[in-house]
């Protein structure tokens, strides 16, 4: 098994000067974790031992050098490199994805720019990633895409192979309200990209929380424990916090051989580290320790900021006005309150390697982070991995993916300048005693949660969703060889019983289920297959006889409306009634049912004979489904005395008198002539009543991938359609 990892920066990054290429480590948290977990393989005896990461290095590059950098960063660093064009990058990267989804993504509505273009060159760069890895990719490996450059991949992918997909966001999925500001072929298509995935893995709860409230609201798809089951496969939604190397951190900090950064115990240092990016809130922070050195002159001269800023995304303008920004006040600090000995603010701007930050990491007094928002913030975790002398106060925003996990360190939001003031006021001043119990805490939870375990969880739970859709729907499926079979047993039977559901089995489940007749296809197999000889149909559905008859009437097959309250012989044009039933109840429900749409805009009652239906496919689906709730309780109070049944359909609640159920409807026909075979076919819970009632031999079919007691599924209505056009095209023996 290999792990192909997908992203859109490869671990380095090419440089070009004077026809030289250079190569660099990438910058981010990104490239950091999954190159620290990559690493930890080496030599490993479990599964994944082998892995290939793909991805973008960095710049174009001219033909003539492709097939030489390939064969580097392939040697080198296990890596195959997609090339893009600059004319590419500059939509797809610098536009869509630096203009469009990072700010968005991160609570920055008035950066957002929206590009029909960019969107169409996200489509082109995922497709093309999607072309290379399908060149590449063998059976049995396991495909993982990282972040938001990629996510329609999943699904691109899923239409052409069928290895397990998993996807993981490294930056916080946002909330409804501001995913929705994303125009609607844009807010679908990303859902459904990521839906592509068997797995789909976030930093925290919340962000797995808010991606499954889009998926509900945009998608109208609901979950179960973070389970969507979609046609023919199930997709988890999980919370994975990414950790950090532990051991490597821990191990370099207990080095102490690096001379290049002296220690100067009289002045304190509060140290930061992030990307030059807005999101970090590198401004705050530096308004922050304005105001602090404003209320606390005792402090002057003996505490300095030391600022590590690694250049990013340097050709999006909001990234420019930044470091203007960011240079000006450091300008404004050091001119304010500088003096010939002292510098308040040093300013680096410049990426270290891992060693330099250790060191630094180790002689800082205090870390100081305060994103806006960041998905995770690896180098909050990192701080506190590299202190082993347990030493040393984190600072930390508590818009952090970091902040669920570090509880114990100072947790301040940033938007607040006093609370970042008195929050280094506060850690200057902590006693070491306190510092160590802090620390521990943290550090026991580290080791723990470290990146092995975060990459391993996720493999390990891809594999386990796989096993899920295999077991719970694939096995089970109507597929072509048993199809075959069905077919065959068909053909050969003397007397055949066809049993069909009627919405979601014979017409689709659709916008307007209140008008949803059958269409003349349908109508005109139906009529063939009836003219079978032997064979004997039966259509099952909870609608008015009235509607049914209209619809179908024409044709001599049986059928039940109505839930079965009313059925229509073959050979009669009479309805009748297996037993007598009361309407009665009606009204008391009725005056309840009404309560209810006047609370829900856009429900509606169907009133029939001897039952009632209440539609709400209209309305908003988390207020429906909330007022849906409210409705069953009060109906199980209302009605604990009177002979009626509940069902709970697909936007509809029907209201029935009790006493007749699907299976009792199976047992009818069944009993009333010997049949050698004997299928049904029904898409929805009462279904399952009927599908119980059958015997063994015959074959009972589920329309949709949910459990159920029917022997097989089959996908969806269309492949229903397809399934009919074979029976309808069968060659039938007489009945003697
Ligand atoms: N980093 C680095 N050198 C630097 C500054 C940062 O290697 O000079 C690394 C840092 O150790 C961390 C990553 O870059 O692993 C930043 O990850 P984080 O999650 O904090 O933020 P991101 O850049 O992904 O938004
Ligand atoms: C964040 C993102 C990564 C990205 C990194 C650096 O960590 O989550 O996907 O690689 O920033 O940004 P860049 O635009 O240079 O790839």
């Amino acid at each position: 098994m290999r792990l192909l990892i997908v992203s859109n920066r490869l671990p380095v990054t090419l440089n070009e000067t004077n026809g030289s290429y250079r190569m660099e480590k990438s910058a981010g948290g990104l490239v950091s974790g999954v190159t620290d977990y990559l690493a930890s393989l080496k030599g490993s005896t479990s599964e994944p031992k082998e892995y290939l990461w793909l991805g973008w290095p960095g710049m174009s590059i001219p033909d003539k050098h492709k097939d030489q950098i390939r064969q580097k960063v392939q040697d080198e660093f296990n890596a195959s490199p997609v090339y893009l064009s600059k004319k590419l990058m500059d939509k797809f990267y610098l536009g869509f994805c630096n203009k469009t989804i990072w700010p968005l993504f991160h609570y920055f509505p008035n950066y957002v720019v929206f590009n029909p273009e960019f969107w169409n060159e996200y489509k082109r760069v995922n497709e093309k990633f999607r072309d290379e890895l399908v060149k590449i990719i063998r059976p049995g490996d396991i495909v993982w895409v990282h972040d938001y450059h990629l996510m329609l991949l999943p699904q691109l992918l899923r239409e052409k192979v069928d290895n397990p997909v998993g996807f993981f966001l490294h930056i916080p999925f946002p909330a409804y309200e501001m995913f929705r500001l994303l125009p609607e072929e844009i807010r679908k298509g990303l859902l459904n990209g990521l839906l592509g995935a068997d797995l789909a893995g976030f930093h925290t709860h919340d962000y797995s929380q808010y991606f499954l409230r889009c998926v509900r609201r945009i998608l109208g798809l609901e979950n179960h424990m973070g389970r969507i089951d979609l046609p023919g496969r199930a997709v988890k939604v999980d919370t994975f916090p990414m950790g950090v190397d532990y051991q490597k951190f821990n191990t370099m900090a207990s080095r102490r051989d690096d001379p290049a950064l002296p220690e100067n115990k009289d002045v304190k240092i509060v140290l930061s580290v992030d990307r030059l990016d807005y999101t970090k809130g590198i401004l705050h922070r530096l308004k922050g320790f304005e105001l602090f050195l404003q209320k606390n002159p005792e402090w002057h001269g003996k505490v300095c900021m030391d600022m590590i800023v690694v250049p990013s995304r340097t050709g999006v303008e909001s990234y420019q006005e930044i470091k203007s920004s960011l240079e000006e006040w450091v300008g404004y600090i050091n001119g304010k309150y500088g003096t010939f000995k002292w510098t308040p603010v040093i300013y680096q701007f410049t990426s270290l390697p891992h060693e330099t930050l250790v060191s630094l990491f180790r002689m800082s007094d205090v870390a100081l982070l305060t994103p806006l928002r960041d998905g995770m913030n690896l180098v909050a975790k990192e701080y506190i991995a590299s202190r082993n002398d347990k030493k040393g106060v984190l600072i930390l925003s508590e818009f952090t993916g970091a902040a669920k996990e570090l509880i114990e360190s100072i947790i301040i939001n940033p938007n607040n300048i006093e609370e970042i003031a008195d929050a280094i006021d506060l850690a200057l001043n902590l006693p070491e005693k306190e510092q160590v119990l802090r620390n521990e805490a943290m550090r026991e939870r580290l080791e723990r949660h470290d990146v092995r375990k975060w990459a391993n969880d996720f493999v390990e739970s891809l594999k386990e969703i796989r096993t899920v859709s295999e077991y719970a729907f694939m096995k089970k499926f109507l597929i072509h060889e048993l199809s075959g079979k069905i077919l065959t047993d068909y053909s050969k039977a003397s007397s055949r019983l066809l049993i069909f559901n009627y919405d979601g089995t014979l017409v689709p489940l659709g916008d307007k289920p209140l008008s949803s007749g059958p269409s003349r296809e349908l109508v005109d197999m139906l009529k063939t297959i009836n003219e079978h000889p032997g064979t004997d149909i039966v259509i099952l559905s909870g609608r008015s006889r009235e509607e049914l008859e209209s619809w179908l009437g024409h044709i001599p097959v049986n059928i039940a409306a109505e839930h079965g309250s009313w059925i229509r012989e073959d050979d009669s044009e009479q309805w009748t009634q297996l037993k007598p039933l009361s309407g009665e109840w009606k009204k008391d429900v009725l005056t309840v049912l009404e309560m209810y749409t006047d609370r829900l805009p856009g429900s509606e009652i169907n009133e029939m004979d001897y039952s009632l239906s209440w539609h709400y496919h209209r309305s908003d689906i988390e207020q429906a489904s909330y007022i849906r709730r409210e409705l069953a309780d009060h109906l199980i109070s209302l009605t604990a005395n009177v002979g009626i049944q509940v069902f709970q359909g697909n936007k509809v609640m029907q209201i029935t008198s009790s006493g007749i159920n699907k299976g009792d409807l199976a047992r009818h026909w069944l009993g009333s002539k010997k049949y050698d075979f004997i299928l049904a076919m029904g898409a929805g819970w009462s279904d399952e009543l009927l599908f119980q009632a059958l015997p063994d031999t015959a074959y009972s079919i589920k329309v949709g991938v949910t459990q159920t007691d029917a022997r097989y599924i089959i996908k969806d209505h269309e492949d229903v359609m397809n399934f009919l056009k074979k029976l309808e095209q069968q060659k039938v023996g007489r009945q003697d």
